[in-house]
């Protein structure tokens, strides 16, 4: 017989997409559907509270009566050792409570997240400005700042490594080099017809969280802390909490309703304030306050790494590529963090979405004295991206192609019959194209499509001619154009964070509660979730009531991140659910004397369909009795079925061997292809993007408007890193962009005038992840790509597209003037060869 509901089993997927068809298509439907189930158009779940200010951060919690605020003492070199310290003056401030130490830490120093090197407190080698050494903690925020700048403090001043260059000829690395090999990329080299070489500095990034790193600590009377942290990862936070008190992890609770963005951001960089914090409030006893200011968060903190990528790539005449080698060398700043995998996410992806053949990927984590650079949006993976497109980019103006041709004819699965098929013949099965260099196959891969599809309805080729002819017309103001793609892996790269956990409740009323281990940051998870929950009980998104993230509610949490939030927990929220309808059914068929089989949940109700009289697969009347769900889960609770579950989600399939470098880090890839137009003003520098068209692959999305919400917001990030976020040190290491008003993200002012975002339209994910969406955090960032291309576009046209000058990121109007420069001369002097 068959049954509604299956409990699924964890390892098999076949359960799990079965129970997705029953479930998905109610076998009683009411025309009337409930409100706010996967797939419709929902809001924010707290959009309203965001614009009236009534969402509750960290730092609008009701303050404790005698909370005491930090602020912190931070190296003024980049790289010294501290000689003397003397912080009498700064114990003796009016208002100032305690001082604190590397000597007043109970319990582990180091609190690197993955690998040691980040001391909590400094106690003679200081690697960056701004390193914590000492924290003040005094009745207010400005006391506390006020008394650190009393401190006096002696170094001994040491040479700061500042650049990747000098960490590579220093061979100074924070982390062992790795590399990935496919093939005889030497030999492809030399024996291809064309070959050429390329640079570039990617610089790094700001999160610019609009809430700053921020956490509230309450001693417990139990000797544990009670942690509200702003942040991504609140296992991590008690886990570290714990250990620099060295108490048991049972006794740090861990807590956080939302944060004002995160970015990645709030991955590791959270943790130290919530450290500093609970040493300060297990000295003495009261609560504890740590609010970065500004300018503290920006000096202070981890931001997206700076990368110097290089290549030197073979291609024959029609430009695709026999053979290249490739180096992504990431600056890590002073210490490991999460850079292992950043940069290994960076050597995955600079394959983009083509097929690299004979390779060598080099990747160094190369050692600055600045900040730990940490994790950020796409971590790693855009920093490889934007080298692949680099190489796109030049053989097209190598060979006088349009580079949306060059990039179509390397896509991965399109065959070429003049070129044989090299690699990958392992047991009869053939690499066509379409495996990465990492060993991966390319599977359900949508791009070509895609990009077709996007080549269309943006009209890439007319516009290009419209485009050729006003260049010709126009001495300064240059138009450039360029559809760049992206392929993006999904899934932690550490398997063992690929798993997730989850608490549903359903109380004697019909309302529901949800708890997960994933974290809100503004992307729309919490809601997300909500509607899968919704879809499995077929009841108003209403109905459930999301609370807070609470290690205390789900354990053992891995951090939201990777953009498998949604995967992860709404997989984790399904499973609670199922256990919990399974009991309700059960109950269900007993109570109203129906075959299990007969009961489902449609529109706010339990639905018995009784058939009366049925012979051997023959049905021919059906009784149908419609039962509020309210009152159900009453019957339900009188009946003492469990009313409430865990859930739990691991992800299939995935497996890597990272010494032999290859496997299958990635559940599935995530797609999209945008389509920029610039206008560059080629004596000033200045661009200004006019119309952006984009084409993304959700899968079936869970929410449109979220979904599309997260593209626009991605892109726009995305183009901000690669044109006016500039990072500038100076010679000693110091950050001189510490504020907005030297840092500049993008405004509204800086859309395109036409923006055009769409969703590709029914294709489903072809691996059974929740509902067959698919993850949309990370991936559109790379979208902005298509920007930095664009403007190197319109200054190719300087001449005639024959020729790609250097052009680092940000473009900002100096870097695009020099680029602008680059290129005439070399326009110059190739007129010069030709009438010679
Ligand atoms: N969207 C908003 N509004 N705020 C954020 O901080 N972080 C991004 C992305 N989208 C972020 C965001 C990053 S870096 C990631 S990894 C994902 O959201 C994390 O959430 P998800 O896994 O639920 O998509
Ligand atoms: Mo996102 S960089 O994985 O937090």
């Amino acid at each position: 017989m068959r049954k509604l509901i299956d409990l699924p089993s964890q390892e098999s997927e076949k359960t799990l997409d079965k129970n997705e068809q029953k479930t998905r298509p109610a076998k009683v439907k009411s025309p009337v559907k409930s409100k706010g189930q996967t797939g419709q158009n929902m809001k924010h779940e707290s959009a309203e509270k965001h614009v009236t200010g009534k969402a509750v951060y960290v730092d609008d919690m009701p303050e404790y009566p005698n909370q005491l605020h930090i602020a912190v003492g931070g190296s003024a070199h980049a790289h010294a050792k501290i000689k003397s310290i003397d912080l009498t003056s700064v114990r003796e401030t009016l208002g100032v409570v305690d001082v604190i130490t590397v000597h007043d830490v109970p319990g582990h120093v180091d609190i690197g997240p993955v690998f040691s090197g980040d001391p909590v407190l400094v106690e003679e080698l200081c690697e960056y400005i701004g390193q914590p050494i000492f924290a003040v903690a005094a009745d207010t925020m400005e006391i506390a700042k006020a008394a650190v700048a009393k401190a006096k403090i002696e170094y001994d001043v040491l040479e700061p490594t500042l650049t990747v260059e000098k960490a590579l000829e220093d061979k100074f690395f924070v982390r062992p080099t790795h590399q990935l090999v496919r093939g005889d990329a030497a030999k492809a080299l030399a024996e291809a017809p064309n070959r050429i070489q390329g640079q570039q500095h990617v610089n790094g990034q700001e999160h610019f969280y609009l809430e700053g790193q921020v956490c509230s600590v309450l001693p417990t009377e139990d000797g544990g802390m009670k942690v509200y942290s702003s942040t991504q990862h609140p296992t991590e936070v008690q886990k570290l909490v714990a250990e620099v008190l060295d108490i048991s992890l049972n006794k740090v609770q861990v807590e956080i309703r939302r944060m004002g963005g995160g970015f990645g951001g709030k991955e590791t960089q959270a943790a130290p304030l919530a450290c500093i914090a609970a040493i300060v409030a297990n000295k003495t006893g009261r609560p504890v306050k740590y609010r970065m200011s500004r300018t503290d968060d920006m000096v202070m903190t981890g931001k997206r790494h700076p990368f110097f990528n290089t290549y030197d790539v073979a291609f024959d005449e029609q430009g695709i590529m026999m053979g290249s080698n490739i180096m992504v060398a990431g600056n890590c700043g002073n210490s490991p963090d999460l850079s292992d995998a950043i940069v290994d996410r960076a050597m995955f992806h600079s394959d983009n979405a083509y097929y690299l053949n004979n390779t060598k990927v080099v990747g160094h984590r190369c050692k600055t004295h600045t900040t730990s650079n940490t994790a950020y949006r796409g971590f790693g993976g855009p920093q490889g991206v934007i080298l692949g497109e680099l190489m796109m980019d030049d053989i097209a103006r190598h060979l006088g192609e349009d580079p949306l041709t060059i990039r179509k004819r390397n896509l991965y699965g399109i065959k070429h019959d003049h070129i044989k098929v090299e690699h990958g013949e392992k047991k009869g099965q053939v690499d066509e194209r379409n495996q990465t260099h990492y060993g991966q196959i390319v599977e359900n891969n949508v791009l070509p499509e895609l990009i077709e599809e996007l080549e269309t309805t943006s009209e890439y080729w007319k516009r290009r001619e419209e485009i050729k002819q006003f260049n010709a017309n126009s001495p300064f103001l240059k138009k450039g154009l360029s559809l760049t793609p992206v392929k993006f892996g999904i899934s932690f790269t550490v398997q063992f964070l690929n798993q997730a956990g989850a608490l549903v409740h359903v109380y004697t009323d019909g309302s529901i509660h949800l708890n997960h281990g994933g974290t809100e940051m503004g992307q729309g998870l919490f809601l997300k979730v909500a509607q899968v929950v919704a879809e499995e009980f077929q009841v108003d998104l209403d109905t459930i009531q999301v609370s807070a993230t609470n290690t205390e509610k789900v354990p053992n949490t891995s951090p939201t991140a990777a953009s498998s939030g949604t995967d992860l927990n709404g997989m984790a929220a399904r499973d609670a659910c199922l256990r919990i309808k399974a009991g309700m059914v059960k109950f269900a068929a007993e109570h109203y004397g129906a075959q299990e089989d007969d009961i489902s949940f449609d529109n706010n109700h339990l639905v018995i369909a009784k058939k009366l009289d049925s012979k051997k697969g023959e049905d021919l009347s059906i009784e149908e009795q419609r039962v509020p769900f309210a009152d159900f889960v009453q019957q339900a609770y009188m009946g003492r079925v469990p009313l409430s579950s865990t859930g739990f989600y691991k992800t299939p399939k995935i497996h890597y061997d990272r010494a032999s470098g290859q496997g299958r880090p990635f559940y599935y890839y995530a797609n999209g292809a945008s389509v920029s137009e610039v206008l560059v003003d080629t004596l000033t520098g200045e661009s200004r993007l006019v119309r952006t068209d984009i084409l993304h692959d959700v899968g079936r999305s869970l929410n449109p408007a979220i979904d599309k919400g997260q593209i626009e917001g991605a892109f726009i990030q995305g183009m901000g890193w690669l044109t006016t976020e500039e990072l500038k040190w100076n010679d000693q290491g110091r950050l001189l962009t510490s504020g907005p008003a030297t840092y500049k993200i993008p405004a509204v002012g800086d859309t395109p005038f036409e923006f055009n975002v769409n969703l590709l339209e029914d294709k489903p994910n072809r691996e059974e992840t929740i509902y067959r969406s698919k993850a949309v955090g990370e991936p559109p960032f790379m979208l902005g790509i298509s920007v930095w291309s664009a403007i190197r576009d319109a200054i190719a046209s300087l001449a005639d597209y024959k020729y790609g000058a250097q052009m680092d990121t940000p473009a900002t109007p100096e870097c695009v003037l020099r680029s602008v420069q680059a290129t005439k001369e070399h326009a110059r002097k190739a007129a010069q060869e030709q009438k010679a």
